[in-house]
């Protein structure tokens, strides 16, 4: 009996929410509470190769050259739903590498899915538009819907029952405001608490959920307007502002998350002291304890240096903007 193989290799590259994804509207579909808007950056990617392969007795996943069980059951749901598109069974070999670490609030999620089903559309020979890669994304994690789309990305909570209409789009090009991005590392090793139960747990317990979503609505607002404006101290305060509204509600859950560790705090303070001194910086944090500073090109050597300065920094990495995911 013949057996037919399909294989693609998909590039996506990580992206850091400046208005924060945290909480969810539909937990089966992985619909999104609210909406959120994000930069994809150029230095940090996931590659991923998905072999379909009749052989298999099961899906198979590799991550940085090793067996990831605890994973596969994610992106087996996420390869059926591309499967069933295509009216394939068989089973896929998939062998994924991130070129940064894995698990540690670094995006390595977004990155990983976009990849995976850009790499498994490929492979199925399904010729997606990207708006739908973006919503098979979202049902991995809702991060990677961004990952799709490189420079400025706004992803929709959407409102159809179906999450149809939960995807993302691009904003504005990476060349047309060129920022950049340096990342102050404050401990290595995959997080404590991911962000799918760190999110679950603030919508359940924290009595700062509601007020976080219902405020929302405004800071989408200010930063499109301030991207569309390319107005650095507008999108300053309102990311910093929407990343301590998160991390608000995160800490007063039952029991708290508290994602941040002293050097996190400490590489705060330095961000906000650059910026009182003229440097256009400002910091973003995930649900993790790195530290992600956005700042203008000419700001970075010295944005990066500063960070280095900080007692408890590992290490600093620094990214322009990039592209959307893409074959190779
Ligand atoms: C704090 O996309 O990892 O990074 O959809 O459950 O996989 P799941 O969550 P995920 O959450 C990202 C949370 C965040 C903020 C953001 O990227 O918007």
């Amino acid at each position: 009996m013949a057996t037919s193989k399909r294989a693609a290799s998909a590039r996506a590259r990580a992206n850091f929410a400046l208005v924060k994804y945290w909480g969810k509207a539909d937990t089966r579909l992985n619909v999104p509470a609210v909406g959120s808007i994000s930069i994809t950056l150029d230095a940090l990617w996931s590659d991923t190769q998905v072999e379909f392969d009749e052989r298999l007795a099961t899906d198979e996943l590799s991550l940085d050259g090793q067996r990831r069980a605890d994973q596969l059951a994610k992106v087996s749901a996420c390869l059926d739903l591309l499967r069933e598109r295509a009216g394939v069974r068989a089973r896929a070999r998939v062998t994924s590498s991130n070129n940064f670490p894995t698990g540690a609030g670094l995006a390595s999620s977004a990155s990983g899915f976009a990849a995976l089903v850009t790499a498994a559309a490929g492979a199925l020979d399904l010729k997606l538009p990207p708006r739908e890669l973006s919503v098979l994304a979202r049902r991995g994690s809702g991060s990677a819907a961004r990952s799709v789309f490189g420079g400025f990305v706004e992803m929709h909570s959407g409102r159809a029952a179906d999450g149809a209409d939960s995807f993302a789009e691009p904003l504005l090009g990476g060349a047309d405001w060129p920022l950049e991005v340096a990342i102050a590392i404050t401990a290595k090793g995959e997080k404590e608490v991911g962000s799918r139960s760190g999110m679950e747990r603030s919508a359940e317990s924290s009595p700062y959920y509601s007020a976080w979503v219902a405020t929302q609505g405004n800071d989408l607002r200010a930063a499109r307007d301030a991207i569309a404006k390319r107005d650095f101290a507008a999108l300053a305060e309102v990311s910093e502002r929407n990343c301590f509204k998160m991390h608000a509600a995160a800490l007063a859950a039952t029991p708290p998350l508290l994602y941040w560790n002293g050097a996190t705090v400490e590489c705060v303070h330095a961000v906000r002291r650059l910026r009182g001194s003229g440097v256009p910086v400002f910091f973003t944090i995930d649900a993790g304890p790195q530290v992600k500073a956005i700042c203008l090109a000419e700001a970075r050597p010295r944005v990066e240096a500063a960070l280095r300065d900080v007692p408890g920094v590992l290490d600093v990495l620094s990214s322009r903007l990039g592209p959307g995911a893409e074959l190779r």
